[in-house]
C-alpha cells in the first residue's frame, strides 16, 4: 500500500470513529438557553397592536423553530420569576417571593447554602429559608447530573448556588436588607402607605447617548463570550453542553444611544399609550400608579411620554442585537441536535396602565416572548397554546431526555415539545400570582382562552375587598375595559378554576405573615426601632408623613416615631420622642 493509500485508510478510519461519536451525541442533544430581562412579549406578536420595534435576530429565530406568542410569567418580578422557572414550581409552593431571598439551598441540598443568602442574611436564616422552600434543585442540577456540561453566562438571579457554574455573573446578589428603602417598600406593601413625590417628569427624560447602553455590566462580555464558545466548537464537544446567556437588558436604567434610538424612530400612534381615565381604575391599579410615582402621568407632556417609551424600545432593540449576536455564532457554525430557546422573565409596562416596570398581571407585564428552535421543532410555526416559564423546567427535561426531580404532582408546567407536534396541553389555561412591592394583596391570575381573570387576595386589615378583574384580552388588548361586573357566570368559573391551582387566602396569609416578620427583623428591630422608624420609611417613602405613620403602626403594632427637633441620635430614649398617635403599646 503506498503511503497515500494509508494515509486515506486511516482518514476513513477515523471518519468511521467520529461518525460514532456523533452518533452517541445525538441522544443528548445540546442546548442554548438565551434569557433578557424584561421584554414585553408582545414586540414580537403580530396579532397584538403593540408597537413592534425592529428586532431582526430575533424574528429570524422565530422564522428557524416554533414561537409561543401567549406565554406568560408566573410570577412577574426578577427573582420570584427566575426561581419559579429554575424549580419548576409555583412561588406559593417553593415560598419564593421577591427580589431579597432566592433558592436558599444547594442542589437540594439544605446542608450546603447559597452563599449569597448567606452573606445577604445569616447562616441560619437562609438554613430556615431552606427548609420553609423545600426545593430540590434546579433544572441545572438535573442537566448536570444527566451529564451535561453546564456553562452560565450574565444574569442569574435566582441562588441555588449556581455560582458554581459560572464564569461571570453579573451584580446579582441578593442584598438582604439594605438597600433599606427597596426592603421596607416591598416588605410593608400592605399598609398601602405610597411616596409623597409624585411627579412622574423626575423619570421621564432618559439618556440616550450613553456610551455602552445596556444596563447589565456583563452584557457585553456575555454576548461575547456567548458567540466565541461557540464559534471554539462548545457545540461539536461530545459531551451534551448546556449553555445559558442571559442579559439584563432591557431592564433599567432606561438609557440608550443614538444607535438603538434611531433604528426604533418616532412612535406615531404609539406614542401616548391609551389609557383608563384615574376616576374608574380599579384599586389595585391606582393602588399600582401611586406606588410606581405615575399617578400623575396625564399631566405629563406628551413628547416625555414618547421619549421615555422610545427609549425602553430602543434597549429592546439592544438586547436584539446581543442576541443577534450569539445566534450568528449558532446558525454559523453549522451545529447539529442542539436546541435554542429564548424567555424573558417577565416584561415591562412602559407608561401603559400609568405604570413602568413590571409587577402586575397586566399584559404588558405578565407576557413574555417564548421561542423554541431544534430537532422535531416546526420552522416558522405559530403556537397558540398558552404557556408560561413554568414550562421552561420541564422542556428542558424532555429535551435531554432526563428524569424529573419534581413529581408530576408538583410540577407547574408541562414540556413544549409535544405542542409542536400538535398535541394539545394537558392543562389549556395558565396561572400566575405576584405577592411584592406595589401589589398591596396577593395578586392572582388565570388565563383561558381569551380570557383573563385578576383576583385580589383580602386587604389585611378587612375592609371592603378589592373586586375581581375581567378582561377579554383578544378583543380588549389593552385591558381598558374591565368585564367582571357584566360577566359574573365567566368570573365564577375562572375563579373556580384558579382556586384548584392556589389556596388563595391561605397563600397570601403566609406571604403577609412573612412580610411582618421580615420587616420587623430586618427593618424595624435592625436599622430603626421605633425612634428611626419615621426617618427610616421617609426613605423608602419620601414625604412619609403621620398619617402614614399610623398605618404602619397599625400594622405592627408597634411605635413609629419621629425623632424630635434636634434630636437626630438613634439611641435617643423612647420617651423623649414625638410619637404621633396616643395609645399605642410602648416599645417592642
Ligand atoms: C451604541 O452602543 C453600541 C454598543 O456599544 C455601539 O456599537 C454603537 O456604536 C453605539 N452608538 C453610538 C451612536 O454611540
Ligand atoms: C430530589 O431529587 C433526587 C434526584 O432526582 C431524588 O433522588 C430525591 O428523591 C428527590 N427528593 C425529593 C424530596 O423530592
Amino acid at each position: 500500500m503506498s503511503w497515500t493509500a494509508k494515509l486515506v485508510l486511516l482518514a476513513a478510519v477515523q471518519l468511521a470513529v467520529g461518525d460514532a461519536g456523533s452518533g452517541e451525541r445525538s441522544q443528548k442533544p445540546h442546548i442554548l438557553f438565551i434569557m433578557v430581562d424584561e421584554m414585553d412579549g408582545r414586540l414580537l406578536d403580530d396579532e397584538t397592536p403593540q408597537f413592534k420595534p425592529p428586532m431582526p435576530h430575533l424574528r429570524q429565530l422565530m422564522k428557524r423553530g416554533a414561537y409561543f406568542p401567549n406565554a406568560y410569567s408566573n410570577s412577574p418580578l426578577c427573582v420570584p420569576a427566575r426561581t419559579s422557572m429554575m424549580a419548576g414550581r409555583y412561588n406559593s409552593d417553593i415560598k419564593v417571593w421577591d427580589n431579597f431571598v432566592g433558592i436558599a439551598n444547594v442542589n437540594g441540598d439544605n446542608r450546603n447554602l447559597d452563599q449569597r443568602c448567606v452573606d445577604a442574611f445569616s447562616r441560619s436564616e437562609c438554613r430556615e429559608f431552606a427548609a420553609e422552600q423545600k426545593i430540590n434543585g434546579t433544572f441545572i442540577d438535573v442537566l448536570a447530573d444527566h451529564g451535561y456540561e453546564i456553562t452560565l453566562w450574565g444574569k442569574v438571579h435566582a441562588g441555588a448556588g449556581l455560582d458554581r457554574f459560572s464564569h461571570k455573573i453579573s451584580n446579582d446578589p441578593f442584598t438582604g436588607t439594605g438597600p433599606v428603602r427597596e426592603s421596607a417598600k416591598a416588605w410593608s406593601r400592605l399598609a398601602g402607605v405610597v411616596s409623597k413625590r409624585q411627579d412622574p417628569t423626575l423619570w421621564m427624560r432618559r439618556p440616550i447617548d450613553v456610551p455602552m447602553p445596556a444596563e447589565g455590566y456583563y452584557d457585553y462580555p456575555t454576548a461575547e463570550a456567548c458567540a466565541k464558545l461557540i464559534k471554539n466548537g462548545i457545540f461539536k464537544k461530545s459531551t451534551p453542553q448546556f449553555l445559558y446567556c442571559s442579559f439584563s437588558v432591557p431592564h433599567p436604567p432606561y438609557q440608550t444611544n443614538g444607535t438603538y434610538w434611531n433604528a426604533v424612530g418616532s412612535l406615531g400612534k404609539h406614542a401616548v399609550p391609551r389609557l383608563v381615565p384615574r376616576d374608574q381604575l380599579h384599586p389595585a391599579d391606582a393602588y399600582a400608579a401611586k406606588a410606581k410615582q405615575f399617578w400623575q402621568m396625564d399631566d405629563c407632556d406628551a413628547k416625555d411620554i414618547e421619549h421615555f417609551r422610545r427609549v425602553y424600545f430602543s434597549m429592546c432593540v439592544e438586547s436584539d442585537r446581543l442576541v443577534g449576536n450569539i445566534l450568528s455564532a449558532f446558525y454559523n457554525s453549522g451545529v447539529k441536535n442542539a436546541y435554542v430557546m429564548f424567555v424573558s422573565d417577565h416584561g415591562e409596562h412602559n407608561l401603559e396602565n400609568r405604570q413602568w416596570q413590571k409587577s402586575s398581571m397586566k399584559e404588558a407585564s405578565a407576557r413574555i416572548p417564548l421561542i423554541v428552535a431544534g430537532p422535531g421543532m416546526p420552522k416558522g410555526k405559530r403556537i397558540n397554546d398558552l404557556t408560561s416559564l413554568n414550562d421552561v423546567y420541564p422542556t428542558l427535561v424532555d429535551m435531554a431526555g432526563a428524569k424529573s426531580r419534581v413529581p408530576q404532582s408538583k410540577l407547574a408546567g408541562e414540556s413544549v415539545l409535544p405542542l409542536a407536534r400538535g398535541h394539545g396541553r394537558k392543562r389549556n389555561y395558565v396561572v400566575s400570582e405576584y405577592h411584592d412591592s406595589y401589589s398591596r394583596t396577593g395578586a392572582f391570575m388565570i388565563r383561558h382562552g381569551h380570557l383573563k381573570l385578576i383576583l385580589h387576595a383580602p386587604l389585611y386589615h378587612g375592609g371592603t375587598p378589592w373586586p375581581p378583574q375581567l378582561f377579554d384580552v383578544k378583543e380588549d388588548p389593552w385591558e381598558l375595559k374591565d368585564l367582571a361586573s357584566q360577566k359574573p357566570g365567566e368570573v365564577q368559573r375562572l375563579e373556580n378554576m384558579l382556586r384548584k391551582e392556589f389556596d388563595v387566602e391561605a397563600v397570601d396569609k403566609y406571604k403577609k405573615d412573612y412580610d411582618r416578620r421580615m420587616f420587623l427583623t430586618y427593618v424595624y428591630r435592625r436599622y430603626s426601632g421605633p425612634a428611626g422608624c419615621h426617618k427610616t420609611m421617609d426613605i423608602a417613602f419620601p414625604g412619609f408623613d403621620e398619617e402614614d405613620a399610623k398605618s404602619i403602626e397599625q400594622w405592627i403594632g408597634k411605635p413609629c416615631c419621629k425623632v424630635a427637633e434636634g434630636r437626630k441620635n438613634k439611641k435617643a430614649k423612647y420617651h423623649s420622642l414625638q410619637c404621633p398617635p396616643k395609645g399605642i403599646a410602648k416599645g417592642k
